[in-house]
């Protein structure tokens, strides 16, 4: 099976113009969920969730993708086929490890028993490029949990070692509890114990069943990530049904017990979900996530891939939250710098330079906080801060046809995504808001454009919000608007590998 994709893939190649430039694409067919991100002799490794033969969903294998900079990458063999009868369903998602100088990959065997799905823990063992499945798999099976835990939803191991003991964190469910998270403990990777439930939410308020869980100190605090499905939005917080959020807390590591704080969206936009982190040799804790949804189809029309990574994030914890930001190494690529000091901007505004699909923007607004007269300039009262302005709009991936439009309605600090114009074909949801709550006179927003994408880091990464969008790369103008006297200052490079 696994060479059936491998060969599938070298005859059904496509051209890479038509995938994304520094964003992780599928070679050929579907992708979703980031696996197994991890270093492993000097190099970042992802695989990720993968079908080859369709662009929809499909029995998984496990495709890979290697890279030394986080922003050029090169495609691996496909890493596993379901292929055994504990897998033969699919091999779901999980994570890796580097175990006595082997990199050691976990992941989910799903199989049939009794007409019933059961998900167990299963191991692969490589040399970063071929990888064999363990003879005594699987290595966790759901009657290692309490009785009433699920043999079903039982999914997603992410790994780590800790002082000699390997840990497992998977996504759980049980009779009681729609979503909780367990966690297992062993000194050889294979015989396997279980430890405790990490976290839980017993009323469903946080969705049920949690995917993919996260597990790692940032900063004094531990970070647990997992994705929910079926969660029902909450304010501002939450608009994506299967979300992707984060709990703050405090970890103690003798008791595995978690001390956690709220849940909170790791994302604003409206492709995000599944997200996995490792953390660098130089000490950065660095995420990807899946940039889709399972709920819409966003893309071009004969297009032969679907599903791609985020950009690799940077993760800080600081003022009792996580901030993003794009990996540094994107700024290696930075073309053709293109800047503008102070523009105001009228009903419609175009600048010369400022354009492109495959570009990083910076945007920064000034009087954003929705202070409304100039009592900020000590009582001066001068007409220009009277008439600042209640809306301000940024067009991009534009032309006569398409257009995906920010804009920004400064009294009440939302701001709204909508790609109701991008392409799409589909009755799929084309709009989200946001509230901006940092209180910072200027608002600063950084666009990263790919091919058919849009992230945006809000304020140097306080929150972030992306998008997929099927707009033909032709459309690749910016138009500024505003309904009064907006200020904007603009930075605007191409990234060229
Ligand atoms: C999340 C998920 C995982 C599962 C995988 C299957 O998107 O549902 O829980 O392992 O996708 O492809």
């Amino acid at each position: 099976m696994l060479e059936k994709a491998n060969e599938y893939i070298k005859r059904n190649h496509i051209d890479e113009k038509e995938k994304s430039l520094f964003h992780v694409t599928p070679e050929t067919g579907w992708m979703n969920d980031p696996n197994g991100f991890s270093v492993y002799q000097g190099k970042v490794h992802l695989f990720y969730q993968f079908y080859p033969y369709k662009t929809e969903w499909g029995p998984m294998h496990w495709g890979h993708q290697v890279t030394e900079d986080l922003v050029k990458w090169e495609a691996y063999p496909v890493a596993m086929a379901p292929d055994q009868d504990y897998d033969h369903i699919g091999c779901f998602s999980g994570s890796a490890v580097e175990a006595d100088g082997k990199h050691v990959l976990l992941y989910t065997g799903v199989s049939q028993k009794d007409g019933k799905e059961i998900q167990n823990q299963c191991i692969a063992i490589g040399d970063g490029k071929t990888y064999e499945k363990w003879q005594d798999n699987p290595v966790i099976k759901g009657d290692i949990m309490p009785e009433k835990f699920d043999r079903k939803d039982f999914r997603d191991p992410k790994i780590w070692e800790d002082n000699g003991t390997y840990y497992m964190l998977v996504g759980s469910r049980s009779e009681e509890i729609p979503g909780q998270v367990v966690l297992f403990s062993s000194k050889d990777l294979k015989e396997w114990k279980f430890e405790t439930i990490l976290a839980e939410n017993k009323t469903g308020e946080i969705g049920v069943m949690w995917e993919c869980p996260d597990f790692f100190s940032l900063g004094e605090k531990h970070v647990l990530i997992c994705s929910p499905q079926h969660m029902r939005a909450k304010g501002y917080e939450f608009h994506n049904g299967h979300n992707s959020l984060y709990f703050t807390g405090d970890y103690d590591s003798e008791k595995h017990t978690f001390e956690k704080d709220a849940p909170v969206s790791l994302d604003y936009g409206l492709d995000f979900y599944a997200p996995q982190t490792t953390l660098l040799p130089d000490g950065r804790r660095v995420m990807i996530a899946w940039m889709k949804s399972w709920d819409s189809c966003v893309i071009k029309e004969k297009q032969r891939w679907q599903g791609m990574m985020t950009l690799p994030r940077e993760l800080e914890y600081r003022d009792g939250k996580i901030w993003q930001k794009p990996v540094r190494e994107i700024e290696n690529y930075r073309k053709n710098r293109c800047c503008y000091e102070n523009v105001k901007v009228g009903e419609s505004l175009s600048l010369e330079g400022v354009r492109g699909r495959m570009i990083d923007l910076i945007v920064e607004l000034q009087n954003a906080d929705g202070i409304v007269d100039g009592s900020r300039n000590s009582g001066n009262q001068n007409q220009e801060a009277l008439d600042v302005y209640n809306e301000f709009r940024i067009e991009l991936a534009r032309n006569e046809e398409y257009t995906t439009v920010f804009t920004y309605d400064r009294k009440r600090q939302i701001l709204e995504i909508d790609r109701t114009w991008s392409g799409v074909q589909r009755d799929v949801v084309c709009t989200r808001k946001l509230q901006i709550t940092d209180g910072r006179q200027n608002l600063k927003l950084r666009f990263i454009l790919d091919r058919s994408s849009i992230e945006l880091f809000i304020n140097d990464g306080s929150k972030t919000a992306t998008t997929v969008i099927p707009t033909p790369v032709e459309a690749d103008e910016i138009l500024f608007h505003s309904d009064g006297n907006a200020v904007i200052q603009v930075e605007k490079y191409d990234i060229v590998l």
